[in-house]
């Protein structure tokens, strides 16, 4: 039983241990406004957890799993129309529309505050409302934040418990008059007197993910799902953090964390953007080839890092979260076998394919599919039926503490030094398998013209490029043009910085296949990069920058890839970067009015380098 629950709510007290009267004044107007049947005040506890997975439970939002095969875990089934991210529906409401740049969807701040509250009346009625306290960081570290989130939702307030540290614990950090982030969510669909409620509410028809850079504040409408409600994650730790960043000198990255450990016991830590579906979960556990048994990678995070300048001119990272909101189709013992340990137990998983024996399923975690299986959709399910099993956006939630190559210093307060930064994208011919900028402009030219290709399960063409600057296109919470100049200058600042690489695992051939193996191959190349921060590898210069040589990587164990092989991965095709070069210009000509001269100049540069010439 929860007990924490007081009724009537416009006289509720809270708890004694929250002393921030700040804080307990903003609840009291968002109780007014939303009018929930009660309020809940997280603790964070198990018991707490336990409790309210047995309620949804009781109410079909969860169906618990066979505990013999998965234990203490649940799946959830959404509705149809609530699967993923809704970008078009996302704001960011700056008081100058110039502020958010032309990548983001931008609105009035004093007419969407004129939405919301239509909105936001009442739309809690038949619900609790929890008071969700989270820390995006390690307990009191100095590059940590906390939020506060207020929502009607328990599998976000359990979510939220899995995903970041929450409970009773972070009103100490806050004390009387600490800063935090007002989150407010809702799933849009009060109930009236007596309604009976569905499995998976949410508002099909309007939803709004709305972001206030000026007041720090997050409000979201009409979603259940990932993304659009645990506004811990990309709503605070990314769009908003990033404008924190922004502010008083520090980053906020669409970025894993991981630490490289050689035979000789040195360890480097890296950071490395990629946009969706380029395998981030899968780098940031990879498990080292048997040629390279002396080598250990270990996790820090899989989704996003926050950056902070240390004393002595290096950077600092944390990871923000403290699980996995991952995408389950292709996670299978052969892609990463350090993620199918981590989701043994204890997890949520979301629109993934239920078992004859109470247990899940999704696309590429076997070769060969069940005979049977029950679909996200809660539908029969056969091998021939033709349709997919698992939603392709299909999630686990996970503690990271399950994970197997999780690093002894993923919870240290004041993060661990950043040796390098790596972006990638999915590029089928220009990319090669890797480089080094030449310099920190460079390098920062490199993230900000970074495209990615779109696949057959993405919306668009198939084999066309979407420039996805720093992976952050959809998460960056002001205009692209100030953060690459953001980017110029902290770099700059430190007498320290990392050492910025290009990757590119996804090279074909003349048949449209993968050329590169990929998955734990890619330490072969982890190991260029960090031997480079030691000035141990050997490089040739090119116009990208320094590229190894082929006798400058270890082949042991992978002499498939010959010399001729990797000339293709690491070939420049001059018409390919006539377009590429192009392209950029047309990126930059859309973020003109604040497109640091730096980087302009760096595309006449590499264009004479490449070309001889400046495409248009
Ligand atoms: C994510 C994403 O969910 O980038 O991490 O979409
Ligand atoms: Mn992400």
């Amino acid at each position: 039983m929860l007990t924490a629950v007081s009724a009537p709510p416009a006289e509720f007290t809270a708890p004694d241990y929250v002393k921030h009267e700040g804080l307990i004044a903003w609840v009291r107007r968002m109780v007014a406004l939303c009018q929930p049947d009660a309020i809940y005040w997280c603790d964070g506890s198990e018991a707490e957890y336990d409790a309210l997975c047995r309620q949804m439970v009781e109410r079909g939002t969860l169906l618990r799993l066979n505990p013999a095969k998965r234990p203490n875990s649940f799946l959830a089934r959404s509705d149809a129309s609530d699967v993923a991210r809704v970008e078009d529906r996302t704001f960011i409401c700056s008081d100058d529309p110039e502020d958010a740049g032309p990548t983001n969807n931008w609105t009035d701040p004093a007419e969407m505050r004129q939405t919301l509250d239509g909105l936001f009346q009442g739309c809690m009625k038949g619900r609790t409302m929890y008071v969700v306290p989270f820390s995006m960081g390690p307990l009191g570290s100095p590059i940590a934040h906390i939020g506060i989130e207020l929502s009607d939702s328990p599998y976000v307030a359990v979510s939220m418990r899995t995903m970041t540290r929450m409970g009773r614990a972070v009103f100490d950090v806050l004390g009387s008059d600490g800063d935090f982030v007002p989150c407010v969510h809702t799933v849009g669909m009060p109930l009236a007197e007596g309604q009976q409620d569905v499995a998976w509410p949410c508002n099909p028809n309007t939803k709004y993910i709305v972001h206030f850079p000026a007041t720090r504040e997050i409000w979201s409408y009409g979603s259940g799902y990932g993304g659009n409600a645990l506004l811990g994650k990309k709503c605070f730790a990314l769009r908003i953090a990033s404008t924190m960043g922004r502010d008083q000198g520090w980053l906020a990255e669409h970025m894993l964390i991981l630490g490289v450990e050689s035979p000789e016991g040195r360890k480097h830590y890296v950071a490395a953007a990629f946009p969706s579906a380029c395998g981030k979960t899968n780098f940031a556990m990879l498990i080292p080839p048997t040629s390279h048994r002396g080598w250990k990678v270990t996790t820090i995070g899989d989704d996003i890092a926050w950056i902070k300048p240390g004393a002595d001119g290096r950077l600092y990272a944390i990871n923000p979260e403290a699980g996995y909101f991952g995408v389950a189709p292709g996670t299978s013992e052969q892609s990463n076998p350090n993620a199918m340990a981590t989701l043994k137990e204890n997890c949520i998983f979301t629109n993934v394919a239920l078992t004859d024996d109470g247990d899940v399923w999704w696309e590429g975690m076997t070769k060969e599919a069940p005979a049977h299986l029950i679909d996200w959709q809660g539908q029969d399910w056969t091998p021939d039926c033709g349709r997919k099993a698992a939603h392709p956006n299909a999630r686990f939630t996970a503690p990271a503490t399950q994970c197997p190559s999780l690093d002894r210093d993923w919870n240290e307060p004041a993060g661990v030094p950043i040796s390098a930064f790596i972006f990638g994208g999915r590029r089928s011919h220009a990319v090669p398998l890797v480089f080094e900028a030449r310099d920190w402009n460079a390098g920062v030219y490199m993230a900000a013209t970074m495209g990615s290709e779109t696949t057959a399960a993405a919306m668009g063409k198939t084999g066309e490029t979407r420039r996805d600057p720093f992976a952050m296109v959809p998460f960056c919470g002001y205009h692209m043009g100030d953060y690459f100049r953001h980017w110029l200058q902290l770099g700059h600042a430190q007498s320290q910085r990392p050492r910025i690489f290009g990757v590119n695992w996804f090279r074909v051939d003349e048949n449209g296949k993968f050329i590169w193996p990929g998955f734990g191959e890619n330490m072969r190349v982890l190991e260029w990069i960090v031997r480079r921060c030691e000035n141990q590898a050997g490089a040739v210069e090119g116009p990208l920058g320094y590229m190894p040589s082929y006798a400058d990587l270890d082949w042991r164990g992978l002499e498939r890839v010959t010399p001729e092989v990797y000339a293709q991965l690491t070939s420049l095709d001059q018409a390919v970067w006539e377009k590429e070069l192009h392209e950029h210009g047309q990126l930059f000509d859309k973020l003109k009015s604040r497109l640091p001269e730096a980087l302009e100049r760096e595309r006449e540069a590499l264009g004479e380098r490449l070309l001889g010439t400046v495409p248009a």
